[in-house]
C-alpha cells in the first residue's frame, strides 16, 4: 500500500492549539488526531511529541497501547468479522474468505482506495445472531457470504 510520508500538519496544529502543552493532554490529542486523519500518521506523532515536549517513545507507547488507535491508514468503513466461538462455528471463516474475494484484502488489511479496512474481532456479545458481520456501525446477524456485496453496499438483510 502506498503511504504518504508527510501529511498536511494544519489539522494537527489546529488540534494542538486547543490543548495545554502538557503530557496530561496526550491521549485526548491523539484521539482528536485519529478522528481528523482516520489514523495516527508518524509525522503527526513527531509534531505532537515536539509540541508537548514529551519523548517520542512515550507518544508511541501510548499510541500502540490503545487498540482504538491505528498506526496505518484506515479505510473509511471498518468491516469486522466476529471470530468468537459461536461465530466461528457458524461460518465466520467463510465470511472472511468472501471479504477477501470481494475486497482483495485479508484481515488487518485496507483496500488501496481506502474505502474499507477488514478486521476480525472477538465475541461482540451477539452470539444468538452468529455469525456476526459489522460494517461501519451496522451489525448483520446470521450473515451470509452470498450477500457480502450487499452488506458492503449498506443493504442485504432483506431475506433475513
Ligand atoms: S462469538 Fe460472535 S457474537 Fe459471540
Amino acid at each position: 500500500m502506498a503511504q504518504n510520508s508527510s501529511h498536511d500538519l494544519v489539522k494537527a496544529e489546529e488540534i494542538l492549539s486547543g490543548y495545554p502543552h502538557e503530557e496530561a493532554a496526550l491521549i485526548q490529542i491523539l484521539q482528536d488526531v485519529h478522528r481528523a486523519y482516520n489514523y495516527l500518521p508518524c509525522d503527526v506523532l513527531v509534531r505532537v511529541a515536539e509540541s508537548l515536549e514529551v519523548p517520542l517513545a512515550k507518544v508511541f507507547s501510548v499510541a500502540t497501547f490503545y487498540k482504538a488507535f491505528a498506526l496505518e491508514p484506515q479505510g473509511d468503513t471498518i468491516v469486522k468479522v466476529c471470530t468468537g466461538t459461536a461465530c466461528h462455528i457458524r461460518g465466520a471463516g467463510q465470511l472472511v474468505e468472501e471479504l477477501e474475494r470481494n475486497l482483495g484484502v485479508a484481515p488487518g488489511g485496507t483496500t488501496d482506495d481506502l474505502r474499507f479496512t477488514v478486521k476480525t474481532v472477538n465475541c461482540v456479545g451477539a452470539c444468538a445472531m452468529a455469525p456476526v458481520l459489522i460494517v461501519g456501525d451496522r451489525y448483520w446477524g446470521s450473515a451470509k457470504p452470498a450477500r457480502m456485496a450487499k452488506y458492503l453496499a449498506g443493504g442485504g438483510d432483506d431475506e433475513n
